[in-house]
């Protein structure tokens, strides 16, 4: 009887801790933002939040106002929609509000890369030396340098410009973007001689290829790989493609290369100085290749579709273009369809900028995430101050909240080429009912987890679309084809994609 009594207590007992870990007894205390915990223990609402994050957080907004917490696999999250509170949480100590907790488990998840305490440090000063200021001139070269490796190589002008070439464009961009990007970051084929240099290059070619290839793979089971839901055939192949990547991207076959940078070289160093053996840094170097190569193919992609599709922003853009080429003597001219684009060149172009953060606005959509690590009070636009609770995690999505907001953005779903700059060239202010708005784009993220490649990033996608106008006359295959839908599986990862390709065609201009 009394080992029954004991089963019984032992039973509830673990059916309380069950409930009790799975949220059940969660209740929203005197000044917390609105609770919704949907209807299934552990998962609320992880299965809608999948589908199409951006829907569901508008769904939830209609119902609870721009702040609330929602139950997600596990996990409560806050989502903060007001865009006055950006400042408070980005500039937040990081005692209190930590962006490493939940970016180590995905990074450990995704890449099997586990990281160290002086990672975000390294990142932050690698990026500092060799992505930004003299450093990013010198990655400008490197990256310029590549680029007329995949584009310059077998052009002949003249006779044969009339000839029209045709492609998908989404595969074109991320293709040459992906290769550029890869090969002036990890390096090029060694090659000794003048004679033996068109051979190195060629190798450049296949190998960069190839590694898109295996990229692209890897690209599409991303989603579903971060929310740890891929079937077991494709948790097989995510696992071959991590192994591969590992082995090709590893340090030791990286000191085989030329040419390798900086950014590549300083931060193996320093992990190596740091302790970490030698196998994750392999796995680090496929962490910083997604991070670098995952978005910039597919923003050079709806900068230029959009291009295609508005004459008027084609026409502004291209003239710049023209412009800027003439006033550095660097315009392609019949026979020698070269050009070298240089930082300083693209320092110049202020309509190009304003068409590619109006891209940026568009299509980047990443959700920014911080665990509470102690409680904080967050008081809002309107003035109601709301407590967070330790524990939890906080969540921004600027893409709903600010980029595609009408009352930041008027007509936000149309593609304004100069929305950002005033008609003299300087930028432009925005504004929410009369009051400015700071964070009113931000597809780089903010604060201390920032984008530390934006301005390489920038550089990488201007250089491109510069050098595609230069060269080229483009348009659509076909004229009335409408822009693509985004593929809603990849909300909060980056830059969206489109959930199709589109044909178009490109003949030299000389
Ligand atoms: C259009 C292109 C790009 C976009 C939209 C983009 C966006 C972002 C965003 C939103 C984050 C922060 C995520 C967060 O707060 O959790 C991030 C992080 C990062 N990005 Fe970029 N990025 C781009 C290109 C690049 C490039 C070209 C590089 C390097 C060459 C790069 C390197 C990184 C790294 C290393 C991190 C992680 C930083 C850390 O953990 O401290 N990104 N990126």
């Amino acid at each position: 009887m009394a080992l029954c009594g004991i089963l019984l207590c032992t039973l509830i007992a673990s059916l309380f801790g069950g409930l009790y870990l799975l949220g059940m007894f969660r209740r929203r205390r005197p000044g917390e933002p609105p609770l919704d915990k949907g209807i299934i223990p552990w998962l609320g609402y992880a299965l809608d939040f999948r589908k199409d994050a951006s829907r569901f957080l508008k769904k939830m907004q209609r119902k609870h106002g721009d702040i609330f917490t929602v139950l997600i696999g596990g996990y409560y999250f806050t989502f903060v929609l007001d865009p006055s509170c950006f400042g408070a949480i980005v500039k937040e100590s990081r005692s209190k509000l930590d962006f490493r907790t939940f970016a180590s488990k995905l990074v450990w998840q995704v890449f099997g890369y586990k990281p160290i305490e002086a990672n975000h440090t390294i990142i932050q000063a690698s990026s500092t030396k060799h992505l930004m200021g003299d450093g990013l001139t010198v990655m400008t070269q490197a990256t310029m340098e590549n680029f007329k490796k995949l584009m310059l190589f077998n052009l002949s002008s003249g006779e044969e410009k009339q000839v029209w070439q045709e492609d998908n464009l989404f595969h074109y961009c991320y293709n040459i973007v992906f290769r550029a990007g890869y090969l002036a970051l990890y390096g090029t084929q060694q090659h000794q001689g003048a004679e033996n240099k068109e051979k190195a290059n060629e190798q450049d070619r296949i190998h960069s290829n190839e590694m898109f290839h295996e990229f692209r793979k890897y690209d599409r089971l991303f989603p579903r790989l971060a929310f740890a839901v891929l079937p077991p055939k494709d948790k097989i192949e995510a696992e071959r493609l991590k192994k591969l990547f590992w082995s090709m991207l590893s340090v030791k076959k990286n000191w085989q290369k030329d040419n390798i940078s900086g950014w590549i070289s300083d931060q193996n160093q320093l992990l190596a100085e740091n302790g970490v053996p030698e196998y994750m840094r392999d796995r680090f170097m496929f962490m910083l290749l997604w991070a670098s190569q995952g978005n910039t193919g597919p923003t050079a992609f709806w900068l230029l579709l959009y291009l295609m599709k508005h004459k008027e922003a084609m026409k502004a853009v291209k003239d710049e273009v023209d412009k800027v080429s003439r006033e550095s003597a660097q315009e392609a001219k019949p026979g020698t369809p070269t050009i070298n684009v240089t930082k300083d060149m693209l320092n110049q172009t202020p309509v190009l900028d304003s068409a590619l953060e109006e891209t940026l606005r568009m299509v980047a959509a990443p959700i920014l995430v911080r665990a509470v690590l102690e409680d904080i009070s967050l008081k809002t636009s309107s003035g109601t101050e709301y407590t967070l609770r330790k524990g939890d995690r906080i969540a921004l999505f600027p893409h709903l909240s600010v980029q595609m907001n009408p009352e930041i953005h008027p007509e936000p779903h149309e593609f304004k080429y100069d929305r950002f700059i005033n008609p003299d060239g300087t930028k432009k202010y925005f504004y929410k009912n009369g009051k400015r708005v700071k964070y009113f784009s931000m597809p780089w993220g903010a604060g201390v987890s920032i984008c530390p490649g934006r301005f390489f990033a920038s550089t990488e996608i201007k250089m491109f679309v510069f050098l595609m106008l230069s060269l080229y006359d483009l348009e659509l295959v076909n004229r009335e084809e409408e822009i693509p839908a985004i593929d809603v599986s990849r909300w909060g990862f980056g830059t969206m994609q489109p959930v199709r390709d589109v044909r178009f065609r490109y003949r030299l201009r000389f």
